[in-house]
């Protein structure tokens, strides 16, 4: 079996002991420099596809800020692979934090309106970008498909090697994390652990079919059939969105602040942070037992700290400077 990839820490906190259960972090986050957390998971599989079945290039989808795009960039120029990626919003974007790296990386951005990209999912569209690029491996946003789900499964097998562990906590933004979790957690025994997830978006509810359906959709990649197991591990939460997708308060962002100083690890206010923030509600809440066994997932995006500070919604005094803050 290959070695965990990531470490697993051991959390202290007072609200841990107060409530008496044992926290513990895959530092994921750790995986690599850029391609930090769930992005090195799903685009694993997903970038050798591109590269076996001689595409001659990839495209993808996202948002200016997105974590994804920043990964795929720089991933894609690691493997020589020419990209392209499909970002909602102006033009103007292009020189900000995380774009501008993208772009040094040799992505080409082309950027369309939000209507237009509200049809990411649409086959007509997909086919019309098809036509327009022939040849290039398209890849949803946030790079959530099976072959995703298959990269996260990873996690699980890692952690079964790691550590025994209850429950396992992970943020939401498309579904392909929380997905793959679940589809991991079938090795090697079914529904072992306890698998929740924390939207961050608003409304967060339409999520549990996309998260169904990329679940389905790995067990099918594996088994070639379309009889699966059934999951029932596993809860999406949707009450701690604080606001919406990429919304938090001073309030949230100084009790996140408090964390990352108590721990010594720096969890962002768009994901991780957010789950930190349901974890410490949770507690007060006694949503989890005396004794229990929590594992977090670090999934990384820490480069969204870079828009953030830029955007001037952040102290720099309190946060750290991500990686490649210099604008390239
Ligand atoms: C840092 C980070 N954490 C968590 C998520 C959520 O992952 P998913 O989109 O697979 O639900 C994302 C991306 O969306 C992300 O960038």
């Amino acid at each position: 079996m290959p070695k965990p990839l990531s470490k697993l820490e051991k959390l202290t906190h007072p609200l841990f002991d107060k409530y008496r259960v044992n926290v513990s972090i895959k530092r994921d986050d750790q995986l690599h420099q850029v391609i930090s957390g769930n992005k090195w998971r799903k685009l694993k599989y997903n970038l050798r596809q591109a590269t076996q079945d001689s595409f001659q290039g990839a495209l993808t989808f996202g948002g200016s800020y997105s974590n994804h795009i920043h990964a795929f960039a720089y991933a894609c120029k690691q493997k020589n692979i020419p990209c392209i990626g499909i970002i909602r919003g102006e033009s103007h974007y292009a020189d900000n934090f995380t774009l501008s790296w993208a772009r040094h990386w040799g992505m080409q951005c082309h950027f369309v309106d939000r209507k237009t990209y509200r049809r990411r999912f649409d086959s007509d569209y997909l086919e019309e970008l098809q036509q327009l690029y022939p040849n290039y491996f398209i890849i949803p946003e946030g790079g959530s498909n099976s072959l995703a789900v298959a990269g996260v499964a990873e996690v699980l097998t890692e952690l079964n090697q790691q550590t025994e562990f209850d429950t396992l906590l992970t943020p939401v933004g498309s579904g392909g994390t929380l997905a793959g979790l679940i589809a991991g957690d079938n090795i090697p025994k079914n529904n072992q652990h306890k698998i929740v997830g924390i939207a961050v978006l608003k409304q967060g509810e339409y999520l549990l079919n996309e998260i169904k359906a990329l679940i389905q959709s790995h067990t099918f990649d594996q088994t070639h059939t379309s009889i699966h197991k059934q999951h029932n591990n596993w809860q999406l939460l949707t009450e701690f969105h604080r606001g919406g997708y990429g919304k938090f308060s001073d309030n949230d962002a100084q009790r996140i602040i408090a964390f990352n100083q108590e721990t010594g690890i720096t969890f962002e206010p768009v994901y991780s942070g957010k789950m930190i923030l349901a974890l410490l509600d949770l507690l007060e809440q006694g949503y989890f037992k005396p004794g229990e066994r929590i594992v977090l997932l670090h999934t990384g995006g820490l480069q969204g700290l870079g828009g953030l500070l830029e955007q001037g919604r952040l102290n720099p005094e309190d946060w750290p400077t991500p990686i490649s803050i210099i604008t390239p």
